[in-house]
């Protein structure tokens, strides 16, 4: 079993819609998937159409194993099932600092699900936070989605960063471009220098902006679904194979 986090500090940046396709994706390909909704605001529950958890509170997420799987959901596609959020979530970090090990408790969590999916999916808030740091030890690959700007470049360096002073093993963090626009000059430049800058750590696949990803809320539906053949879906499949091989590379 793999755990795949999508993952970035800073918010808006395309973590959910990367998450949610992705996981269609993988389910499709015959993977056993199950995407867990760590957002307090539920954006990839409501995209696949599953109300909030209401017993799933983070006291259980992490102590009660039954409570933990009872609230797993089915969804509307095979092979993928779908953790829904609670807004209880937003109080993960003070929860956490409370117990001990707290840096290790996601990975307990899923160990109780470890043998009946091939793959699951975090769909993380934005923060660094022990929720997050939970999120870098347990996951195989951190999926950081990177709006070709100053900003977004900023962002990631701070990643880099923390991962560096926390002693986290550099090799689970893979960036790609997010929402990208070839005609900004500002984006190819600097895709430019990222690449050059950071080279084994993006993927090659780059997301555009795409109106059927910003439709995808309307839809309730990952854009695979609904627009197969768009530059989207393409890509996030595109992504999804990537990925793969690359986890397939270091297992
Ligand atoms: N490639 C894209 N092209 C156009 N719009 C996009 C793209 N990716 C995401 N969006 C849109 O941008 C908004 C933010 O995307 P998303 O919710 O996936 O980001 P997020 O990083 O999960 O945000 P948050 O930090 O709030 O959880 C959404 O309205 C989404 O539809
Ligand atoms: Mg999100």
């Amino acid at each position: 079993m793999k755990i795949i986090a999508c993952y970035s500090n800073k918010g808006g940046v395309g973590k959910t819609a990367v998450a949610v396709n992705l996981a269609y994706a993988l389910a499709a390909a015959g993977k056993r998937t199950l995407l867990c909704d760590l957002d307090p605001q539920g954006a990839s529950s409501f995209y696949f159409r599953v109300k909030p958890s209401k017993k799933l509170i983070d006291a259980a997420f992490f102590k009660d194993v039954e409570k933990f799987t009872d609230a797993i959901r089915g969804s509307d596609y095979d092979n993928l099932d779908i953790l829904p959020a609670n807004m209880s979530f937003r109080d993960f970090d003070v929860f956490l600092s409370r117990m001990r090990d707290s840096r290790s408790r996601l990975k307990k969590a899923l160990k109780s699900v470890k043998k009946d999916y091939d793959v699951i999916l975090l769909d993380c808030p934005p923060s660094i936070s022990t929720l997050s740091e939970n999120v870098f030890r347990c996951a195989d690959a951190v999926l950081v989605p990177v709006i070709p700007t100053t900003l977004s470049q900023r962002t990631f360096e701070q990643l880099i960063a923390f991962f560096k002073e926390n002693k986290l093993p550099m090799q689970k963090l893979h960036g790609f471009f997010s929402m990208v626009q070839s005609v900004k000059t500002l984006h190819t430049e600097t895709m430019d220098t990222m690449h050059t800058t950071h080279k084994r750590r993006f993927l090659k696949t780059r997301v555009p902006f795409a109106s059927d990803i910003e439709r995808m809320g309307i839809q309730r539906a990952p854009v695979i679904a609904t627009a197969p053949s768009s530059a989207a879906s393409k890509a996030y499949q595109a992504l999804g194979e990537e990925i793969s091989k690359r986890l397939a590379r270091s297992s």
